[in-house]
């Protein structure tokens, strides 16, 4: 079987670079909050241009720090897609408040501000505050910022961008990072921009919001070590991965490019075939996933056709968040949410990494070719 990510080309591509940077962490043994935890920061607000970078251990304490800092709690809304990663939605119930799954659309998978605006209503009627929206940006392309953000003005939410996927894309020639008041993303190693562990951050425009969250992020901390002036976590991201993350940034441009050329040669190979990705004009997609469309009724079969041939698929996500049994008591913006609920049959996602060779993309399409034209899966003309 092929790797559905494939890590180990990039690791080859630094391994001196990762293996110096890592000596240096021994070296120094700053393993707390060392010089590269600082120094990351600085390098991700250069690259994305947000004023301040708060680096922390993942990206879902990441949502749920600058919740806390803005102290949501019981009787809050906080509208949520109901069609992603079920971090978006665990740290609010974390937090006590009320999640308010929203429906996405059709072409992009992201939010769907009309149904953001049924969802405020709805939350109205049963008595909750509406307080924030979370937005995510999946697959790697943003949600639409300048729509979300005039609903949150007109009803004095705010924002926070779940970019876990998206880092390092563009929404209208604006760096994610920079869309909204704060901004959160994940390291994790399969992301676009990984860790070898957990790691994450926060971009805010926001200083009095950066501060509080700087004492969240160690157990509240007042201005002493052992001085505790809030309830907060232990939430820094280790010396050893920032080290790591400062090589793997340097080359990350260049994978973003070399993702949009694999993204661009699946969308040639396959459009004719199954619906391929639609990226809004003047947005860039950070490609964490290549997701495509196909025929419900013949996924699975179209899964294990490529499976016989050592090709991996995945499924992001089978099941859409209100209906998962942990979070189905929460309430919806409409009785369903027609378009989470459709996709979560029809999408499947393709191997995709910054490494993939075009001659094992080729067998990849051509496979698929195959075993969707066998299956009479070919999506309609
Ligand atoms: C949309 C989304 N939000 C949040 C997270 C959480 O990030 P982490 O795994 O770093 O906690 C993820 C991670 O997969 C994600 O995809």
């Amino acid at each position: 079987m092929i790797p559905f990510i494939d890590l180990s080309l990039q690791q080859r591509r630094i391994r001196s670079q990762l293996e110096a940077a890592m000596l240096r962490v021994l070296d120094h043994g700053g393993y707390i909050m060392g010089p590269e935890v600082y120094e990351l920061e600085r390098q991700l607000s250069a690259f994305c241009g947000a004023r301040h970078t708060l680096s922390c251990s993942n990206g879902t304490d990441a949502i749920a720090l600058i919740m806390r800092a803005k102290n949501v709690g019981p009787g809050d809304a906080v509208f949520v897609p109901s069609f992603t990663f079920a971090a978006t939605a665990e740290v609010v119930a974390w937090m006590g408040a009320t999640v308010v799954f929203v429906d996405v659309l059709q072409n992009t998978f992201n939010i769907d501000p009309t149904s953001l605006e049924k969802g405020i209503q709805k939350a109205k009627r049963l008595g909750l505050r509406p307080c924030g929206v979370i937005p995510v940006d999946l697959y790697g392309q943003a949600a639409d910022y300048d729509a979300i953000g005039a609903i949150a003005d007109e009803h004095g939410l705010w924002v926070i961008a779940d970019a876990a996927q998206s880092f390092g894309g563009t929404y209208k020639g604006r760096n994610i990072g920079t869309l909204a008041e704060s901004t959160t993303t994940s390291f994790y190693p399969s992301k676009p921009l990984g860790a070898y562990g957990d790691a994450g951050a926060i971009f805010t425009e926001n200083e009095e919001l950066l501060n509080i969250l700087h004492s969240l992020r160690v157990h509240g901390q007042g201005e002493d070590k052992y001085e505790n002036i809030r309830i907060g976590i232990n939430g820094r991201c280790d010396t050893l991965q920032a080290a790591i993350l400062i090589e793997k940034l340097s080359i990350f441009p260049d994978e973003i490019s070399l993702r949009q050329q694999v993204a661009n040669r699946y969308s040639e190979g396959l459009g004719d075939l199954v619906i391929t990705p639609f990226i809004e004009r003047n947005c860039l997609s950070a490609w964490a996933q290549y997701t495509i469309k196909v025929d419900p009724e013949k996924r699975t079969e179209i899964m294990e056709g490529l499976k016989a041939e050592g090709i991996p698929t995945m499924i992001h996500y089978a099941i859409p968040l209100h209906h998962q049994k942990a979070y189905s008591h929460y309430p919806t913006a409409t009785g369903t949410l027609p378009v989470s609920e459709s996709l979560a049959h029809c999408v499947l996602s393709l191997p995709m990494h910054a490494y993939l060779e075009p001659q094992l993309q080729d067998h990849i399409i051509n496979c698929l070719r195959n075993v969707v034209t066998q299956l009479g899966a070919k999506k309609a003309a």
